[in-house]
């Protein structure tokens, strides 16, 4: 039975602390083991706060990786991409080097930039960390309820997506098969509007969040409002 761990902040500050201290350990481990950190990146507001918290640490950046989990079939720089939002926040702050990003070409549209991204994804065995949002209706990525969640084995690593109910609708996912591929998995959720997705997971109701499996168990990484255990 897969683990799925539970660690509920006290307050923003401590959420803050208890990230930086995860992915560091994280890095800490993959630099010890292998010389290069391959990290996910998440979108949404939740991680962004979490990126520029980073910019203020001391990290080898030039031994970093980065992936990204979704990304929306917009024009490529468009504010609304993920990829915008992760170089505005932290990849052009610290000065990343572009040949270690790999973006999702989501402008060529879902179905070519799945197969182009599935390429790149082929070089690469297990990611060492894959940080992930939580949606209101349980989703992660642009993994959807209702939608091909590409949960087995041979699941292609990444999917286009269309009709998701969050804007836009088309993008492309990495699936939960090759999410699940990974050293570390952390979920990042703050805030009410993530307790009923967090309750029904709690309930074990098959959410697309909880279809992501790795090795060693998921953690996420909550604060009380999203916990929903308030004293
Ligand atoms: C996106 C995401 C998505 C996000 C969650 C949580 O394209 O927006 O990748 O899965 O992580 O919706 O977003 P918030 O942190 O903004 O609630």
């Amino acid at each position: 039975m897969m683990q799925t761990r539970w660690h509920v902040a006290e307050n923003d500050a401590d959420w803050m602390v208890q990230a930086l201290l995860y992915i560091n350990e994280a890095e800490a481990e993959a630099l010890a083991a292998r010389g290069e950190f391959h990290i996910v990146l998440a979108g949404g507001g939740t991680p962004k706060r979490l990126y520029k918290a980073l910019t203020g640490q001391d990290h080898d950046w030039s031994r970093w990786r980065i992936w990204y989990g979704d990304e929306r079939c917009l024009p490529a720089g468009d504010p609304e991409r993920n990829s915008t939002m992760a170089e505005t926040a932290l990849l052009k702050p610290i000065g990343m080097t572009p040949s270690s990003i790999h973006t999702i070409p989501a402008e060529l549209g879902g179905p070519a930039a799945a197969e182009a991204y599935a390429g790149l994804l082929a070089g690469l065995d297990k990611f060492d960390l894959v940080l992930l949002g939580l949606g209101e209706d349980g989703h992660t990525a642009s993994l959807f309820p209702g939608h091909d969640l590409g949960v087995a084995a041979g699941a292609p690593p990444a999917m286009a997506v269309f009709d998701a109910p969050k804007p836009p609708p088309e993008r492309v996912s990495l699936s939960a098969c090759r999410l699940g591929r990974a050293r570390h998995v952390l979920f990042l959720a703050q805030g009410a509007g993530k307790r009923d997705p967090v309750a029904a997971w709690r309930r074990g109701e098959p959410i697309p969040a909880a279809a992501v499996m790795a090795e060693n168990g998921v953690d996420i990484l909550l604060d009380r409002a999203a916990y929903g255990d308030e004293a």
